[in-house]
C-alpha cells in the first residue's frame, strides 16, 4: 500500500490474517479507485508470496459479496470518435473507468466462487488464476490513469472529471 495513504475508518487494508476472500471483499467495498489498486497489489503479493494461508475464512464467518462494488463515481464520460482532443480524452478517461471495472469483477469471482464452497468447490488453481487477472486489470488500470493525469493534470484522485459532451467527430 502507498505509503502516504491511510487506512479508511471502518475498512482496514488487506493482510496477512486475511483470508483470500476478505481481502477481496475490501477491495470490493473500498470507493477509492487509487486504494483499490493498491489493495489489489498488496493482496496479489500476499497471496502469492503465501503470506495468506486459506481462501475463505476459518471458522467461517457468513460473509457475502455486495450486490455492486463500492465506487467513488458511476459515471463514464460520453466517448466520441476519437477525432478530436476533447474525444480522445473521453475515450482515455472510458477506458480507465473499464479497467476499474475490470479489478472489481476479478475480485467479484474470487468472493463468490470462494464463498461458495459447497456448490463449486473450486481448486486453489482457479483463484491463483484470478488474483493474477485482478493484478494484470490493476496494471491497465494504473498505466491508463496515469497517462490520464499526464494529458490532464489533477484528475486521477476520483476520477470524476467531467468532460462534458465531446465534440462530433
Ligand atoms: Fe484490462
Amino acid at each position: 500500500m502507498d505509503n502516504q495513504q491511510q487506512p479508511m475508518p471502518g475498512l482496514p487494508p488487506p493482510g496477512p490474517d486475511d483470508s483470500l476472500v476478505e481481502c477481496a471483499l475490501k477491495v470490493l467495498n473500498c470507493p477509492d479507485p487509487w486504494r483499490k489498486a493498491d489493495y489489489t497489489y498488496a493482496t496479489a503479493r500476499m497471496w502469492r508470496e503465501g503470506m495468506i494461508k486459506c481462501v475463505r475464512p476459518t471458522p467461517w464467518q457468513h460473509l457475502q459479496a455486495p450486490d455492486r462494488p463500492a465506487r467513488s463515481d458511476e459515471k463514464a464520460p460520453r466517448r466520441g470518435k476519437g477525432g478530436t482532443l476533447a474525444s480522445r480524452q473521453a475515450l482515455l478517461h472510458s477506458a480507465v473507468h473499464i479497467e476499474n471495472w475490470a479489478v472489481d469483477l476479478s475480485w467479484d469471482v474470487v468472493a463468490r466462487f470462494g464463498l461458495r464452497p459447497e456448490e463449486y468447490d473450486m481448486p486453489r488453481e482457479f483463484f491463483d488464476d484470478f488474483v493474477k487477472v485482478a493484478e494484470d486489470e490493476c496494471r491497465h488500470f494504473t498505466a491508463l490513469a496515469k497517462r490520464l493525469e499526464v494529458r490532464l493534470p489533477g484528475v486521477n484522485s476520483t476520477l470524476d472529471l467531467s468532460l462534458g459532451q465531446p465534440e462530433r467527430d
